[in-house]
């Protein structure tokens, strides 16, 4: 695992979507309504789009390209056409900061 630094918290506003990429991987920070984060795989599952330049209702992203629905918190499916859940990666605060841990093949 490596421990990726994501944003500053305070800097993240409610109900949003920010596009990070790491050495590994683009990953997703979801901030939802709630407050709490919560971190997915970038790229959607059924063909190439950022997720992050998609829409977020609730713990729910839409892909901006064919429409496909994600729990951003479990990375399952909840709208067609995707079929293959998101990876999700625990996301830790620490003074402030938000870390996501990301697994290193
Ligand atoms: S690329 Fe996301 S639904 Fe098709």
């Amino acid at each position: 695992l490596s421990k990726v630094r994501l944003a500053t918290a305070a800097d993240v506003p409610l109900d949003s979507l920010h596009r990070v990429d790491t050495d590994e991987l683009a990953i997703c920070l979801v901030r939802t309504g709630d407050g709490n984060f919560y971190c997915i795989q970038d790229q959607c599952t059924h063909e190439n789009a950022s997720l992050s330049d998609g829409y977020l209702t609730g713990t729910e992203v839409e892909c901006p390209l064919h429409s496909s629905s994600f729990d951003v918190i479990t990375g399952s499916v909840s709208g067609l056409p995707a079929q293959i859940p998101l990876r999700t990666f625990p996301v830790d605060i620490e003074d402030g900061d938000v870390f996501a841990e990301i697994e290193t093949s």
